[in-house]
């Protein structure tokens, strides 16, 4: 059963990584299939936190890397939740490379991911509602909207 409902704050992950050899190519760049993984966990954390129980990633969309993350960079990967339907959560991720030496961050990757609830059977249950409560949480959360539509469409 849905119980009380939680804003996108009560969701929020921070995740912390940095590019060691095993994660990067001959270029010294990191796979991009290495932050997929970041992502993926990073944003299961946060819906997890908003359902309050194990969830299954449904969907990940296109995700495109802006810039090389290099070796030896931090990646830093903050995650929240969007957006709840009935058995399925939005996260939005954000990640920055940071530069260990100046320590500047820098944008590198926005992705969004859908993730499913499910109980001790293993089929999809009802989840808490979102309560978005600043501007940019609803903003947020009216475009996560928009990008489910698109997405059960191209189904
Ligand atoms: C997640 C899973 C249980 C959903 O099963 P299903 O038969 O599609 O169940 P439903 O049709 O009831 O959909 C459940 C929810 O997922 C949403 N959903 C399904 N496919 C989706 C997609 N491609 N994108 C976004 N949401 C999707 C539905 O809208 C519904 O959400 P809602 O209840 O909030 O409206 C099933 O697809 C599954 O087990 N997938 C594999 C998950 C997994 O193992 N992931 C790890 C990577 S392999």
């Amino acid at each position: 059963m849905p119980s009380t409902p939680a804003t996108p704050g009560c969701s929020r992950v921070e995740m912390t990584q940095i590019v060691l050899p095993q994660f990067a190519n001959a270029l010294g760049n990191v796979f991009g299939g290495q932050v997929v993984s970041w992502i993926d966990i990073c944003a299961a954390v946060a819906a997890q936190r908003h359902c309050r129980g194990v969830v299954v990633t449904v969907s990940i969309d296109a995700v495109h890397f802006r810039l090389p993350i290099r070796l030896g960079d931090v990646v830093v990967l903050k995650a929240q939740v969007n957006e709840a339907f009935r058995t399925s959560v939005e996260c939005g991720v954000r990640v920055e490379s940071e530069s260990p030496e100046s320590g500047e961050r820098t944008h590198a990757i926005t992705a969004y991911a859908t993730f499913v609830a499910l109980d001790a059977e293993g089929r999809p249950r009802p989840i808490p509602p979102l309560v978005a409560a600043t501007e940019e949480e609803k903003r947020r959360q009216a475009e996560a909207r928009e990008r489910r539509a698109r997405r059960l469409e191209a189904r």
